[in-house]
C-alpha cells in the first residue's frame, strides 16, 4: 500500500454484511451518509479496508447492488484473500503463508461424514476456506467434532461460527483478526503503522478483529448473539470496544466520535451546505458539490435563487464542462439550465455518490481532482470518471475551473445531466 506516504491518520477495518451495509435499509442512509464522511474528510490520509466473509464473487455482487465506495484493501473470504486497491493486486505472500498444515481435499473428505454439514454455494468454496450451514443447536457439537477428527489428521484448523448459520473451516493461521495483524504488521516493517485502527462488525466471524492490540471497536447496535457473547466472556472490561446504539455504517460513525478519531459530521448531516463552501480540502467540496446537486433534482432546496447562487460561486468565470456525450460548455451556462430540471427526480429515489476522490496538489492555488461519480436511481445506476481542475486564486474557496467526464464501462443507459 504506497498510496500514503507516510501513517494513515485512521485505518477502518469493516464487516460488510449488516455492518457497512445495511440489508434492511433500500434508502441507503447510514452508508451513504458514511461514503461522504470518508470522502469529504478522510480519504485522502486515511484507509479503508473492507473484511468480509464473502469471495471475490459475493464482494463483487454486493458492489453491484448497494452503493459502496471502493475500499483500500479487500480481505475476502473470512481472511484468507487480501487484495490491494481498484485493481485488486492479491497478496502472494499471505497465500503462501496460508499453505501452512492446510490440505483442503482432507478437510473436504472429513467434513463429508458430517450430515449435519450442509454445503454452501461453489463461489463460496475458496482455496483456504471451506464453508457449510449447520443449524444453531448442532454448531458447537459439530465444531468440536471436527476439530478433533481434522486435528487428527495432521491438520490445524480454524472453524468459525456466523450469523447464526455459517460454519467456516480455515487454516489456524487465517481469519479476519490474523489478516488484519499480518496487514499491521507489514505497514510497521514500512514505518507506516495507522496512527488510530478502528474495526467494525456484527458477528461471529468478526470477534477476531476485536482482539488485535491497541485497535478501537465497535459492534454495531444489530450485532449477532455470537459476537456480544464473545464479548461478554472476552473482551467486557475493555474501554476500547464500543457495542454502538446504532445500526451498520451509523454505528461506525457514532464510534468515530466516541473514540475521538477524527470529525463525524458527514457532509448529508449539514443541513445548510451552500453555507460550508470555504473547506480546508477540494475533496470536501466535491463532496458537498454533488450533494447540492442530489438536493436540487430531488426538489429539497428551500431558497432556490440563493442555491443557484452558492453554486455560481464555486465555478470559475471561465470554467467549461466536457459532458460524457464529448459537448462543451461553460460550467455557468450549464448551470442555467439546471433551473429547467429543478426537481425532475421528484419523487424518484436518485441517489448521488462520488467515489475514490483523489486531490494533488499541482500549483501554489490549483488542485487536479479525479473521482468516480454514481447516480442510482432505485435499482438503476450510472456513473462517470470525473477530471477536475480547482483553484483558490480568486477567493477563499474552492472554485471548479474545469471538469471533464467519461462514462463508466456499465453505464449510459439514463440521461445524464451533470
Ligand atoms: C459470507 C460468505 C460465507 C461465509 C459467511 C460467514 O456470507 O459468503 O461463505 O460462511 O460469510 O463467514
Ligand atoms: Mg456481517
Amino acid at each position: 500500500m504506497d498510496r500514503l506516504k507516510s501513517s494513515a491518520r485512521l485505518m477502518i477495518v469493516s464487516d460488510l454484511d449488516h455492518t457497512m451495509v445495511d440489508h434492511h435499509d433500500p434508502e441507503n442512509t447510514s452508508i451513504l451518509r458514511f461514503n461522504a464522511l470518508w470522502e469529504a474528510h478522510y480519504r485522502h490520509d486515511s484507509l479503508l479496508v473492507f473484511s468480509t466473509g464473502r469471495s471475490p464473487t459475493l464482494y463483487k455482487q454486493l458492489r453491484k447492488e448497494k452503493p459502496m465506495i471502493t475500499p483500500d484493501i479487500a480481505i475476502m473470504s473470512v481472511g484468507t484473500e487480501i487484495t490491494y486497491g481498484k485493481s485488486m493486486e492479491p497478496d502472494d505472500g499471505w497465500v503462501q503463508f496460508l499453505n501452512q498444515k492446510w490440505d483442503k481435499d482432507v478437510v473436504i473428505e472429513e467434513t463429508s461424514k458430517f450430515p449435519e454439514l450442509s454445503r454452501q454455494a461453489e463461489t463460496e468454496q475458496r482455496p483456504h476456506k471451506v464453508s457449510f450451514y449447520v443449524k444453531k443447536e448442532k454448531a458447537e457439537q459439530v465444531t468440536e467434532a471436527l476439530n478433533k477428527v481434522l486435528k487428527g489428521r495432521g491438520l490445524d484448523v480454524k472453524i468459525i461460527y456466523s450469523g447464526g448459520i455459517d460454519l467456516d473451516i480455515l487454516p489456524q493461521g487465517a481469519g479476519k483478526g490474523q489478516a488484519l495483524a499480518y496487514l499491521l504488521k507489514k505497514f510497521e516493517a514500512e514505518g507506516k503503522r495507522p496512527v488510530n485502527t478502528l474495526v467494525c462488525g456484527d458477528s461471529g466471524n468478526d470477534a477476531e478483529l476485536f482482539s488485535i492490540p491497541e485497535v478501537h471497536g465497535v459492534m454495531v447496535s444489530n450485532a449477532q448473539e455470537e459476537l456480544l457473547q464473545w464479548y461478554a466472556a472476552n473482551a467486557k472490561n475493555n474501554p476500547k470496544i464500543l457495542h454502538a446504539s446504532e445500526r451498520c455504517a451509523a454505528g461506525i460513525i457514532q464510534a468515530i466520535g466516541h473514540f475521538k478519531l477524527g470529525t463525524n459530521i458527514s457532509p448529508r448531516d449539514v443541513s445548510d451546505l451552500t453555507k460550508d463552501i470555504e473547506n480546508a480540502h477540494p475533496a470536501h467540496e466535491v463532496v458537498n458539490f454533488n450533494l447540492l446537486l442530489e438536493k436540487w433534482r430531488r426538489a429539497e432546496v428551500e431558497n432556490t435563487e440563493l442555491f443557484l447562487a452558492g453554486l455560481k460561486a464555486v465555478s470559475h468565470p471561465t470554467g467549461v464542462f466536457i459532458h460524457p456525450s464529448g459537448t462543451e460548455s461553460h460550467i455557468k451556462d450549464h448551470l442555467n439550465i439546471l433551473r429547467k430540471v429543478y426537481g425532475d427526480s421528484q419523487g424518484k429515489p436518485l441517489k448521488i455518490w462520488v467515489d475514490d476522490v483523489s486531490a494533488s496538489q499541482i500549483g501554489s492555488d490549483t488542485w487536479l481532482l479525479k473521482f468516480d461519480k454514481w447516480e442510482l436511481y432505485g435499482e438503476e445506476r450510472q456513473g462517470c470518471v470525473v477530471t477536475a481542475v480547482m483553484s483558490t486564486k480568486e477567493s477563499n474557496w474552492f472554485t471548479w475551473l474545469h471538469v471533464h467526464q467519461t462514462f463508466l464501462e456499465q453505464s449510459a443507459k439514463q440521461e445524464w445531466l451533470f
